[in-house]
C-alpha cells in the first residue's frame, strides 16, 4: 500500500512564508484537509496550490481506474463529489478577494447542471440514502455556484475541468444490471444486439447547413402507394420549425435528389399545424409529428392534406424546449419525439407528474371517425434529458448516449410489454458528425435512420 503524503508548500517570495497540509490513504482514496483560510497568498501563487491538489487527484484517479463497473462505484463517487466540494474552498476565498478575472462561470453552470442531471438519474435509479444525500450535495453545491455568479469574476476553468471528470465517473455507476430478458408479444426476437455500420451516408438534399429534421422510409408493412417512398422532413426555421416534407418515390431518387414531391403541411413556420422539433415519421399515407408550441401530435394526411391531433396524456407534457435530448448537448425542441415499429406507432417525451423521465404513449389512427387517440401510456424511470435520442423496436424502446463525435451508444431498453428495463445495453452506433436530430426504426426493413448535423445516416439493425 503506498502511503501518500502530500505536501503542499505554499512559499511566497514576498514574505517567504510557507504552509504545510499533511495527506494521507484512507478507504482507498487520497485524503487532504483543504482549510480555506490557509489560503492568504497572492494571487499569481494560486497555480502552484492548484498543480498540487491535480496531483493528489492523479492518485486518485489511479484508483478509480482499477475498480469495475457496479453500483459500488456510488459511495466512491459521493466521496468525490465531498472532495470536490472541499476543493472549491480556495476559490471561493480568491473570488471573495477579487482575485481571479477570467470569467466561465456561466459555462460552469451549465455543467453542473448536466452533473445534476446524471446525479438524478443515478438517484432515480438506485434511490437509496446514499443517492439521496448525493442529490442534496448536489443541489447545494449548485446554490453555492449560483451565489457565486452573482460576481462574474471568476476563472472557474480548474473547476469546470473537475466537474466533468465528475460527471464520467457518474456516467459510469448508471449501468445496473436488472434480470430482464422479457419475451416481447409482437416479434419474439428479444433485445437488438448490434447494429452495423452506416449503409447509406447522404447529405441532407437541404444542405449540409440544414443541420436538423427527420428522415426515413415508409414506416408501415402494409402501405399502398407509399410503399417504398422515402422523405425528407428539414427544419428550416431556427432549426426548430418547418412546414414540408419532400418525399422521394425511390431509393434511388433519394440518392440522387431527384424527382422529389413537396408537401406543405402548414402555411407557415408558425401556424398551429407547422412542425415543432425534429419529431416526424412517415407512416402509411400520412406524416406524425410534434404540433407547432404544443403538446400534441399532429398527423398530417398526405392524400387529403387534412391535419388532425391528439394532446399526451400527462401533468405537465414538456413541449417548446422543456424536455428535449440534451446528453451531451441539447437538440433543441426535441421534447416530443413520435416513433414507428412492428406494432405501430408511438409518442416519446417526458413530463413533469414523471419527474421529467421519459414517457411512452402508444398512438392509434382509427380510419372510421378520423381521430388520432392515445390508447396506453407508460412511465419509464430514465431522465429524458440524459439520453441523446431514443427509437421503438418491437415494442421495445432503446435509449442512446453520446460517446463522442463519432459514435453514439444505445445503453437502455424498455420493454412496454413487461414494463421491465435493462440499462447494461452498449451497443455502438457510429456517425459522422456530432449532433443527432434524429433517430428512429423503420419495422419494414429493419433499418435505422439518424438525422446526424445535415447528414442522412442508414444502419441495418441485428436481433
Ligand atoms: C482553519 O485554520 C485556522 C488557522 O490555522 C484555524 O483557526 C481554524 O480553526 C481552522 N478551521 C478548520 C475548520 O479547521
Ligand atoms: C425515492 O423513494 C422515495 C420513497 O420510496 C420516494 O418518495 C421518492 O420519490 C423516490 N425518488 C426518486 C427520485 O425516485
Ligand atoms: C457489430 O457490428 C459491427 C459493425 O458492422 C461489427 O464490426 C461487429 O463485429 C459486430 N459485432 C458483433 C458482436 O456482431
Ligand atoms: C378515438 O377517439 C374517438 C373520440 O374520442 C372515439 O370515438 C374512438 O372510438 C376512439 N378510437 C379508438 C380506436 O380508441
Amino acid at each position: 500500500m503506498l502511503q501518500l503524503l502530500l505536501l503542499l508548500l505554499l512559499s511566497s517570495t514576498a514574505d517567504s512564508q510557507s504552509q504545510q497540509v499533511s495527506g494521507y490513504k484512507k478507504a482507498n482514496a487520497c485524503v487532504c484537509q483543504l482549510n480555506s483560510t490557509m489560503w492568504l497568498f497572492p494571487a499569481q501563487k494560486f497555480k502552484y496550490v492548484l498543480e498540487e491538489v491535480h496531483t493528489c487527484e492523479g492518485s486518485l484517479n489511479n484508483l478509480q481506474e482499477e475498480l469495475t463497473f457496479s453500483s459500488q462505484r456510488l459511495p466512491l463517487i459521493q466521496d468525490q463529489f465531498t472532495k470536490f466540494t472541499v476543493r472549491l474552498e480556495p476559490y471561493n476565498y480568491l473570488h471573495s478577494q477579487g482575485l481571479y478575472t477570467e470569467l466561465s462561470l456561466h459555462q460552469l453552470g451549465q455543467v453542473l447542471s448536466q452533473l445534476q442531471v446524471d446525479i438524478d438519474v443515478v438517484h432515480s435509479q438506485l434511490n437509496n440514502s446514499e443517492t439521496q444525500k448525493l442529490s442534496k450535495e448536489a443541489e447545494k453545491l449548485h446554490k453555492h455556484v449560483n451565489k457565486m455568479q452573482t460576481i462574474d469574476t471568476v476563472n472557474m476553468k480548474t473547476v469546470k475541468e473537475k466537474l466533468r471528470y465528475l460527471k464520467n465517473k457518474l456516467e459510469t455507476c448508471k449501468s445496473i444490471p436488472k434480470d430482464f430478458r422479457g419475451q416481447d408479444r409482437h416479434c419474439l426476437k428479444g433485445l437488438i444486439t448490434n447494429i452495423s455500420d452506416p449503409i447509406t451516408a447522404k447529405v441532407s438534399p437541404f444542405g449540409k447547413s440544414c443541420v436538423s429534421g427527420s428522415w426515413g422510409k415508409q414506416a408501415q408493412k402494409e402501405s399502398d402507394g407509399q410503399k417504398n417512398s422515402y422523405w425528407v422532413q428539414p427544419l428550416l426555421s431556427s432549426y426548430i420549425w418547418g412546414n414540408t416534407v419532400r418525399l422521394y418515390q425511390t431509393y434511388e431518387d433519394l440518392m440522387a435528389s431527384t424527382n422529389h414531391r413537396d408537401f406543405t403541411f402548414a402555411s407557415s413556420y408558425s401556424h398551429p399545424n407547422a412542425i415543432e422539433g425534429p419529431s416526424a415519421v412517415l407512416y402509411g399515407k400520412a406524416l406524425y409529428y410534434n404540433c407547432y408550441r404544443s403538446a400534441d401530435v399532429c398527423r398530417y394526411d398526405l392524400e387529403t392534406n387534412e391535419v388532425k391531433r391528439v394532446t399526451l396524456p400527462g401533468t405537465g407534457v414538456g413541449f417548446n424546449n422543456k424536455f428535449p435530448y440534451c446528453y451531451y448537448d441539447c437538440q433543441l425542441n426535441s421534447d416530443i419525439d413520435v416513433e414507428a415499429d412492428e406494432t405501430g406507432l408511438w409518442a416519446l417525451y417526458a413530463t413533469l407528474g414523471n419527474h421529467g423521465n421519459l414517457v411512452i404513449s402508444r398512438l392509434v389512427w382509427d380510419s372510421e371517425v378520423k381521430s388520432l387517440n392515445v390508447t396506453q401510456t407508460w412511465e419509464t424511470r430514465l431522465f429524458k434529458k440524459a439520453v441523446s435520442n431514443a427509437f421503438m423496436v418491437c415494442g421495445v424502446m432503446y435509449a442512446t448516449r453520446y460517446v463522442n463525435e463519432y459514435r453514439e451508444e444505445v445503453f437502455y431498453a424498455f420493454d412496454t410489454a413487461t414494463g421491465k428495463e435493462d440499462n447494461s445495453l452498449a451497443i455502438p452506433l457510429e456517425k459522422v458528425a456530432k449532433a443527432v436530430a434524429s433517430l428512429s426504426y423503420n419495422p419494414t426493413n429493419k433499418q435505422i435512420y439518424m438525422y446526424n448535423d445535415g447528414y442522412l445516416l442508414a444502419y441495418q439493425v441485428y436481433f
